[in-house]
């Protein structure tokens, strides 16, 4: 099974409508994981210096003996790694781990250093964003990305950039479908990127949800279809991550079928659930650093 639909973004380059995440939250080896998916037909992989999965989906793509320009890496620095003295570091990091000589998007992967207490995230954002414009300039990244960035975050790296962002990356999933940050990224020519697009499967987002089984039953899909279903039709590019073989096929499976207006209205204005409660503006990450980069 190939994909053969795709976004088109504002540099003129392709990207899968779907993608595979990576995010792993044993901070165990994902290799097997990653050959799966390829398997699958998956070719679009996010990773992040954070995850500790970029060595990992390096070893697979290896493994695989896949051409490395028939997929597509994503991978983001970390708040640690933010700033014009540290992101070329950082990049070689990532590089390194990766065991590839270029990145396709390379994203900021936070707006603000030290949540609330940031005053000055704006310069940092900016001195970031120049610095990775070089890394562009010396064609080792293809092009830039932005992850967690609400409007304000991103109108400012807008205002200032020289290479626009082409995605940005966000909590999306019904439930939590941050309408106005899709609809700027949308009228700023930025695809919306959905991470946790099925609410990382916690119960609230699955089975235990009555608009989602009900859409489900309706559809004669999965409720983890019906999330990825709902998301394509806002515009959006859900990267799930899913460990057998059974999920990734399941969440390929989502182009047959369309969900009607009413349906995808009713998505949009549940409750909100399953949110993991990480605002860009306030929350202080817990995990601070990649061990590996010290
Ligand atoms: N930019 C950021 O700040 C940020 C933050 C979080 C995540 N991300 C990225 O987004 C990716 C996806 O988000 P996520 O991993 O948090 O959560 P997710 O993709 O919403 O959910 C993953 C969970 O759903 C289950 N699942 C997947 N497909 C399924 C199916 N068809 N039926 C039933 N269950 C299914 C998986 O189980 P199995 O593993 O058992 O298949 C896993 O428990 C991450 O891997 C990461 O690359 C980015």
């Amino acid at each position: 099974m190939a994909f053969n639909e795709f976004y088109t973004l504002n540099d003129g380059s392709l990207l899968p409508k779907i993608g595979f995440g990576t995010y792993n939250e044993e901070f165990a080896d994902n290799t097997d994981i990653v050959l799966k998916a390829i398997e699958c037909g998956y070719r679009f992989f996010d990773t992040a210096s954070l995850y500790e999965t970029e060595r990992s989906l390096g070893n697979a793509l290896r493994t695989s003996g896949i051409e490395r320009s028939e997929v597509i890496i994503e991978t983001k620095l970390w708040i640690d790694e933010m700033g014009k003295d540290n992101v070329k570091k950082a990049f070689e990091r990532s590089l390194n781990r990766l065991q590839t000589d270029y990145v396709d998007i390379y994203m900021i992967h936070w707006p603000r250093q030290t949540g609330a207490d940031d005053e000055d995230w704006k310069g940092l954002d900016i001195e970031t964003w120049q610095a990775m414009e070089e890394l562009v300039d010396s064609g080792k990244v293809k092009r830039l990305g932005l992850s967690n960035f609400l409007p304000h975050h991103l109108e400012n790296i807008l205002d200032n950039c020289r290479i626009r962002p082409v995605v940005d990356q966000l909590e999306l999933h019904p439930g939590y479908s941050q309408e106005r940050a899709v609809q700027y990224c949308l009228d700023n020519d930025v695809v919306p990127m959905a991470w946790s697009p099925l609410g990382r499967g916690r119960e609230n987002a699955t089975i235990g949800n009555a608009i989602l089984v009900k859409l489900a039953n309706k559809y004669k899909k999965s409720i983890q279809q019906i999330n990825i279903r709902f998301l394509l039709q806002k515009g959006i590019l859900p990267i799930p991550k899913a460990s057998s073989i059974e999920h990734m096929k399941d969440n390929m499976d989502v182009f047959d079928f369309t969900l009607s207006d009413d349906d995808v209205s009713m998505l949009s204005c549940m409750p909100q659930t399953a949110w993991l409660e990480e605002h860009p503006d306030f929350a202080i990450p817990e995990r601070r650093s990649n061990p590996e980069n010290i």
